[in-house]
């Protein structure tokens, strides 16, 4: 067995500390809740800002960048309460800068720009952090905003934006279809004067529950997740109770984790029909699911073939969120798998760990071989991003021995207990350590 202990010398002593740790393999069988979306909870808190009175958001995810998200809104003045799962939001703002350190903390904090400046005619943030997945610049935010009649001024990393004529709907064209930037867009025009087109805005479903929420409110914004979005600008929007979507790519990682330990899981409060684009390499595996109303079933068999070829798409096609929890399966799958990551740069960081783990992956650019190998070892290992370090977990539970999965802050922004939540299926788990200020 591997040593115990494992310092990273980049870290600080908080992070050494927290890790999960996993006695493998465990073979998943019982039933579970699935999570609120992170990537719905978000601009939802942003798009608060917009709204008079008081918005209840059910099914609020406990993570640490949804406590990022309630940081900013409570320095621009609202307050914000948690009832059980529910996420009381009171907007009051009284400001239109959020500080650096804040905006560090997350990428998603760049949708709070359109909600602020359509709120109070300025702005004032400097560009915003998130897990290293290579380059992730703003400027389809920023021009589409531009667009929108914002002046944007960029100076030492922060960026200065003003609207003095009001936003002013317009033609949007998207290059690419940017999640953050349509959302971006979609909170700066809900209420601006005239009528905003955006053509190839992002489709996940996460826009439309956006959508679903503004509309509540007032709001007027048509074909959200068909692509062309349109808005007729709105003069007020008042809080409403809201429930957040489920989260697809926790589902898929707890899909994966029952896929690797030929398990057989049930998960419950799934929406079935945003799974079905990432069904394929399930079924390719060998394994059955079956989709039962708002919960699904997953079998999987005691081994696993190869998922053959996944290539990363925006919505309605394979997401890149899910490629690092499916190359956890192809690395223990009979045969051959070949990745194509197109979305993001450098989004194979979890390879190296994997490797470690005992895998066969080889990475060249946007593509990565995995031959599958017949049992991957405990060892320990890094998480460097969100996925990749779930994905980490998700090959620990199949692996012999000890593993223990290091960075787990990427964990926590997006899994509200993965360790707890896998541990209640059976798998010998456990987060060790506290969370670092
Ligand atoms: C969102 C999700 C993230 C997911 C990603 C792609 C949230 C909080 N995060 O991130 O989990 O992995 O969608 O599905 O919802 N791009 C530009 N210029 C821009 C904006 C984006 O070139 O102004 C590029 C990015 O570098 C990337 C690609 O477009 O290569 C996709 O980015 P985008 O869809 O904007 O992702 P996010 O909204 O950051």
């Amino acid at each position: 067995m591997g040593p115990r202990l494992i310092v990273w010398p980049m870290l600080t002593l908080g992070e050494v500390f927290s890790m999960i740790v996993i006695d493998g393999p465990a073979a998943l069988d019982g039933e579970l809740k699935v999570q609120g979306a992170k990537n719905s909870t978000l601009p939802l808190l942003a798009a608060t800002v917009l709204c008079k009175g008081q918005t209840v958001l059910h099914n609020c995810p406990h993570l640490s960048d949804v406590d990022t998200a309630v940081r900013i809104l409570e320095h621009l003045g609202s307050r914000c309460q948690w009832q059980g799962d529910s996420l009381v939001v009171e907007n009051a703002m009284t400001c239109c800068q959020i500080p650096p350190d804040l905006m560090r903390e997350m990428r998603s904090s760049i949708v709070f720009l359109g909600a602020i400046v359509s709120r109070c005619g300025e702005a004032e943030l400097c560009f915003p952090g998130g897990c290293e997945l290579g380059p992730r610049p703003i400027d389809l935010h920023i021009g589409a905003l531009r667009k929108l009649g914002v002046e944007i001024e960029e100076s030492g990393g922060c960026l200065h934006c003003r609207a003095p004529q009001g936003i002013q709907g317009t033609y949007i064209s998207l290059s690419f279809p940017s999640v953050g930037a349509t959302e971006n867009v979609m909170l700066a025009a809900v209420c601006s004067q005239g009528t905003t087109v955006v053509a190839n805005a992002a489709r996940e479903p996460e826009i439309a529950d956006l959508a679903a929420y503004l509309n509540r409110c007032g709001a007027r914004i048509y074909g959200a997740g068909e692509g062309c979005l349109i808005i007729d600008g709105v003069q007020e929007l008042y809080g409403c109770e809201h429930t957040v979507m489920p989260d697809r790519i926790a589902t898929v990682t707890y899909m994966a984790a029952a896929a690797v330990t030929g398990g057989n899981v049930t998960l419950r409060d799934v929406d079935n029909t945003h799974i079905l684009p990432m069904l394929a390499p399930f079924e390719q595996a060998g394994c059955s699911v079956r989709q039962l109303g708002r919960a699904l079933n997953i079998m999987a068999p005691p081994r696993l073939d190869a998922v053959r070829h996944i290539r990363t798409m925006p919505y309605p096609g394979f997401p890149t969120d899910a490629q690092p929890l499916v190359m956890s399966m192809a690395a223990v799958g009979r045969g051959t798998s070949i990745f194509v990551e197109t979305i993001f740069e450098n989004r194979y960081k979890h390879a190296e760990g994997l490797q470690r783990l005992g895998a066969n992956i080889k990475v060249e650019g946007k593509v990565a071989i995995v031959e599958g190998v017949e049992q991957l070892r405990g060892a320990p290992v890094m998480s460097h991003d969100l996925r990749g370090g779930a994905a980490l977990v998700v090959a620990g539970l199949c692996a012999k021995g000890r593993t223990e999965v290091g960075g787990v802050e990427y964990i926590r922004r997006g899994y509200e207990n993965l360790a707890g939540n896998l541990a209640s299926l059976g798998a010998r788990i456990r987060e060790v350590g506290e969370p670092t200020p």
